[in-house]
């Protein structure tokens, strides 16, 4: 099939190259002119595996393409696949603004039966809008579906590869034996569903704040398991072990961030007030996830008091492993409360630094961990990047100021790092101190000096 894929950010790019590598042919096209000209000349990297070849390779192949003429893109086109952003609007409601320029654009351009389909994530009922907003704009004979994306930052072609399942939106069976064609490559693994266009919105929604309820879940009792010994990793073990409840998204964590599920939940609670119904639940899991992502400075305070002139090394930025989007991370949270107490940050990670540096352009932005860590009251860990997991202590040990690890991650063995000198919070489990039961004994050695 001819495909044009308007808007090649993270979802279209994906969507855009493995599409073109089962030999549909596909014209991805994007208003931002410096992204198209990196793509265009291969002159790009991404963190998803896979991504950066795959895209070269069929390029090469002359199957896919980029492109900043969007009109020309969607009047070659028989399927036009809408992944354009939905971002969170200063009023906390999804601004739909460029998905209906998108939309306004593919209107005035389509040529013959075209299939569009809406695969950003929108608000109910925004699939029947824009149908609507379209059929006022043309003759041309077309239909519209919902096909919302899926796919996991660090492993979004593998997820586009081996779906757990393919959400197929469809108010008319001609647009889902369409998307029936497209995707019969990729439902091996999982079901193609057939649900209306509300539905299938909904249940872009209902996931995210399904995988953000489990998250502010489990961070509720990590607090509990730190104060009665208990171990938030086995909890997390045994109860997902439960074949009714499954393990994933059960890890206590430093709260949960990027680009979607933050927005996603807001918006889901923003629908459902704008229907009279209650959304206490859903304000829960964010408040309980600010809360999370907001008691990482206190942690270190109970430690180490105040924080002035002490340098703190923040590693992981990145708001999970696998992806440089620091969007909402729990270490935009902790640097920016860090520089308002007057520390001093020093911060590194293999992927976000460029990302955080547009935040806080001010700060350290290390070469490594050990450069980070040297002269460093405290070393707080925030994403769980394998790089990280395999820090070696021992050298840490002799370029810290004082052995402190604060760990949102619990990607250490405590007994490990107690025998190094080291005192050792992690999020879910009881701290190891050096002198165990008292936070206080973990003073920086400037203080021990004077
Ligand atoms: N990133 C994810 O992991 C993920 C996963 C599932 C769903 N989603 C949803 O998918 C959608 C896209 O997300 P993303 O992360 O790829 O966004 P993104 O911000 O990375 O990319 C969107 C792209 O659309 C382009 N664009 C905007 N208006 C345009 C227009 N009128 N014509 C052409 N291009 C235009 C932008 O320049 C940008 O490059 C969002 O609704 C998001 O919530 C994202």
């Amino acid at each position: 099939m001819k495909l044009s894929i308007i808007g090649t950010g993270n979802v279209g790019l994906v969507t855009g190259a493995c599409f073109s590598a089962q030999g549909h042919e596909v014209r991805c096209a994007d208003i931002d002119a410096e992204k198209v000209d990196r793509l265009q000349r291969l002159e790009f990297h991404s963190e998803e595996p896979g991504l950066t070849d795959l895209v070269a390779r069929n390029v090469e192949a002359g199957r896919l393409s980029f492109t900043t003429d969007t009109p020309a893109a969607v009047a070659g086109s028989e399927v036009v696949i809408l992944c354009v952003e939905t971002p969170q609007g200063e009023d906390g409601k999804p601004d739909l603004e460029r998905i209906r320029a998108a939309a306004q654009t593919i209107a005035e351009n389509i040529k013959g039966f075209t299939l569009i389909v809406v695969k950003s994530t929108v608000p109910v009922g925004t699939t029947e809008t824009l149908r609507k907003l379209i059929s006022a704009c043309t003759e041309e004979p077309f239909t519209i579906a919902c096909n919302p994306e899926f796919l996991k930052a660090g492993s979004a072609v593998e997820d586009f590869r081996e779906p757990d399942r393919v959400v197929a939106g469809c108010d008319d069976e001609r647009s889902f034996e369409l998307l029936r064609e497209l995707y019969q490559d990729f439902t091996g693994s999982g079901p193609l569903l057939k649900v209306d266009t509300r539905t299938a919105e909904l249940i872009k929604y209902a996931s995210n704040a399904m995988l953000a309820c489990r998250i502010s879940f489990m961070n509720s009792l990590a607090g509990l398991c730190e104060q009665l010994g208990a171990d938030a990793g086995e909890l997390a073990r045994g109860v997902g072990l439960d074949s009714r409840i499954g393990p994933g998204a059960l890890a206590a964590s430093p709260g949960y961030g990027g680009s979607c599920l933050p927005k996603d939940i807001r918006a889901l609670i923003d629908t459902l007030k704008e229907h009279g119904l209650d959304a206490r639940l859903f304000e829960a899991i964010d408040s309980v996830n600010e809360s999370q992502k907001a008691s990482h400075i206190e942690r270190l305070r109970s430690f180490l008091g105040d924080l002035r002139d002490r340098r703190i090394a923040v590693l992981g930025l990145s708001f999970k492993a696998g992806s440089a989007d620091t969007a909402n991370s729990a270490a935009v949270r902790l640097i920016g409360q860090l520089i308002e107490e007057g520390a001093e940050v020093a911060a590194w990670d293999p992927a976000a630094m460029e990302n955080m540096r547009r935040v806080f352009p001010d700060i350290e932005y290390s070469r490594d961990p050990y450069e980070a860590s040297r002269g460093a009251s405290a070393i707080v860990i925030l994403t769980e990047w394998d790089s990280l997991r395999k820090l070696d202590f021992q050298t840490l040990g002799g370029l810290v100021s004082n052995k402190l690890v604060l760990d949102g991650r619990g990607l250490f063995d405590p007994e490990v790092l107690l025998a190094l000198g080291f005192s050792y919070s992690a999020v879910g489990r009881p701290p190891t101190l050096l002198e165990p039961g008292c936070p206080e004994n973990a003073v920086d050695s400037r203080d021990s000096e004077s």
